[in-house]
């Protein structure tokens, strides 16, 4: 097939609503049926239309059905009109079939890909590289990862960029306590940094208590960022540090960041005057306390007055606005992006909010783009306020993860305790890793979540362990005697429950690119847990390994099918399964 149920839906429906109606391009506006009562998918397009021309709806219905009827679909078995104009649409179980079974043979060709793909830029994780990487960058770096496998499987060009910040002040502090160290000569380097939150707690400190100090460390900025090799070798050396931090946590969470997608701050240091200057020569610059501003009409404060976005200060440094802009104009000249998506906390809204406006009015990019803030909200502890240790610090992402190892490794030991230790151990590392991210991503992005360690590590329920669990079940019908060497073919659709599954399993095509367009993986997260639920229906309610050969066969190669949608849509949201559990 060449496009979703839902994609081809929506042309057909859409055609023959413009072609009664006479107004053109009109939207078939096709969804998925809520209940299997009314069909597999319902066209809500009619009303609209007929609201406008003033027309009866049913009526109007009843022309579209028959203009559809008319028209040779081998995927549609009826149309319905029903309520007031809507069309209930019957996949035809010949279409169901045949399809599952192309599936079947070629399980990619499950998600079908986009007609003319686009070039995507998804900002994500970019964590600052001064501390290590936190919980608050949980969400970011899960999401993110999820969207852009989504996206690559419809086929988009995606270029990841990790806007890590390394630039700034805070490095200026950072590189003098390392100079400061050296001198003092307290053992190499890597075992300084080997606690990165220590060190910028240390650094800080002294930064706070000593004014020589922090003398220092501003006249530190000032090298590095006017190019001081030995600055920038020290520098060098703690970024390296850094990132390997990262990389260790992408390493354990499973996520495809590598090193080639670094987009840091620092890279931008050369285009920022240019970037002042052409605000300046479009007429957007002020003066504010000598700092050099943009004020748009659209930013007004509480008290009413105008909201400047900072340029530059009045000592002659830039902001973080100033690198976005830089990195906006790249992003749409140099990578010539079509989406430009920034996976960051709902927070930073207004920011994004400003730099998009002041791009705009300063016509940095081509028209085409589309700048998108995909917002997050908080993680929270089970008291309602931002996640932290009990002594009220942040807490360190590395030590999260391996907590969750642990608590997986304790829930496997308990379920299986004649289990080997070291399977156990791999088991467990797959199970807490995938039941963070699962917790995080099968929430509505933009609301702020509970973080709860029971719910997500709990085998029931819409998480990883019962997705993983219902995957490993159905790998080890397969491997069942009786399911040896089986003919692979579904041929029965005749039990309801067998067909509703067949349907689910094809319709992951429509939600993988809902997900691609619309950026909510929780869509996904929803889709597998009511897919797993179904094959639990048609498990209980259709005999696999007792039924006669030809009924087994088919049943075994649902199964299959139905696995092989787990796996693929499991491995969008970044999470491995397991063969057995
Ligand atoms: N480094 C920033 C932070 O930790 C996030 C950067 C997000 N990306 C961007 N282009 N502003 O808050």
């Amino acid at each position: 097939m060449k496009a979703t149920f839902k994609q081809l839906l929506n042309l057909q429906v859409g055609a023959a609503i413009s072609e009664c109606s006479g107004i053109e391009n009109c939207n078939g506006n096709v969804i998925t049926a809520s209940k299997p009562e009314f069909g597999d998918y319902q066209a809500n397009g009619i009303m609209s239309v007929a609201k406008q021309l003033d027309r009866n709806p049913r009526e109007l219905a009843q022309q579209v059905v028959e203009h559809l009827n008319a028209l040779e679909n081998n995927i549609v078995e009826s149309y319905a009109i029903a309520g007031p104009g809507f069309i209930n649409i019957r996949i035809s179980n010949v279409a169901l079939l045949s399809l599952a079974n192309v599936a079947l043979l070629k399980p990619e060709a499950l998600v079908t890909r986009v007609a003319s793909p686009a070039t995507i830029v998804v900002d994500y994780s970019s964590p600052n590289l001064a501390k290590e990487m936190h919980v608050g960058h949980l969400r970011g770096t899960i999401i993110g990862d999820s969207l852009v496998r989504v996206m690559e499987k419809v086929g988009h060009k995606i270029i990841r960029q990790n806007h890590v910040g390394d630039w700034g002040t805070q490095f200026g502090m950072l590189i003098a306590f390392m100079q400061e160290l050296q001198k003092q000569k307290t053992g190499e380097l890597p075992q300084q940094l080997s606690d990165l939150e220590q060190f910028y707690r240390a650094a800080k400190n002294k930064f706070d208590a000593d004014p020589e100090f922090a003398d220092e460390a501003r006249k530190s900025v000032v090298k590095l960022q006017s190019g001081d090799p030995s600055y920038k070798q020290v520098w060098n050396q703690f970024i390296e540090e850094s990132l390997t931090h990262c990389e260790e946590i992408y390493d354990k969470l499973n996520i495809t960041l590598s090193r080639d997608d670094l987009d840091a701050e620092s890279r931008y240091n050369d285009d920022l005057e240019g970037v002042t200057e052409l605000l300046n020569s479009k007429g957007l610059l002020s003066e504010s306390d000598g700092a050099k501003v943009v004020f748009l009409s659209e930013f007004v404060g509480k008290d009413g007055n105008p909201l400047p976005v900072i340029i530059q200060k009045s000592d002659g440094g830039y902001l973080y606005s100033t690198t976005d802009l830089a990195a906006i104009k790249f992003r749409s000249e140099e990578l010539d992006a079509d989406r430009s998506l920034y996976v960051v906390d709902a927070r930073q809204s207004l920011h994004f909010q400003q730099v998009f406006a002041v791009s705009k009015s300063a016509q940095l990019t081509s028209d085409k783009i589309s700048l998108e803030h995909i917002a997050y909200g908080t993680m929270m502890g089970s008291d309602g306020t931002p996640f932290k240790t009990r002594s009220g610090d942040t807490v360190k992402l590395i030590d999260l993860l391996d907590e969750s190892v642990r608590r997986a490794y304790d829930l496997v030991t308990e379920k299986n305790p004649e289990l080997d230790k070291e399977l156990c151990l791999s088991i467990a590392k797959k199970v807490g890793i995938a039941s963070v991210k699962y917790a995080d991503l099968s929430k509505n992005r933009t609301s702020d979540y509970i973080f709860d360690w029971s719910m997500m590590l709990s085998f029931e329920g819409n998480t990883a362990p019962y997705l993983m669990y219902a995957y490993a079940r159905i790998k080890s019908i397969l491997r069942k005697g009786e399911a040896e060497n089986f003919e692979e073919e579904i041929i029965s659709i005749d039990e309801n429950e067998e067909r509703l599954l067949i349907l689910k399993i094809l319709q992951i095509s429509d939600i993988i690119h809902s997900v691609s367009e619309d950026c909510f993986p929780n869509q996904l997260c929803n889709y597998l847990y009511e897919l797993a639920g179904l094959f639990m229906r048609f498990y209980e309610a259709c005999p696999i390994l007792k039924s006669d050969p030809l009924k087994r066969n088919s049943r075994l190669s649902l199964a299959k099918l139905t696995a092989s949608a787990l796996q693929q849509g499991l491995d969008l949201l970044g999470i491995e399964t397991l063969e057995r559990m």
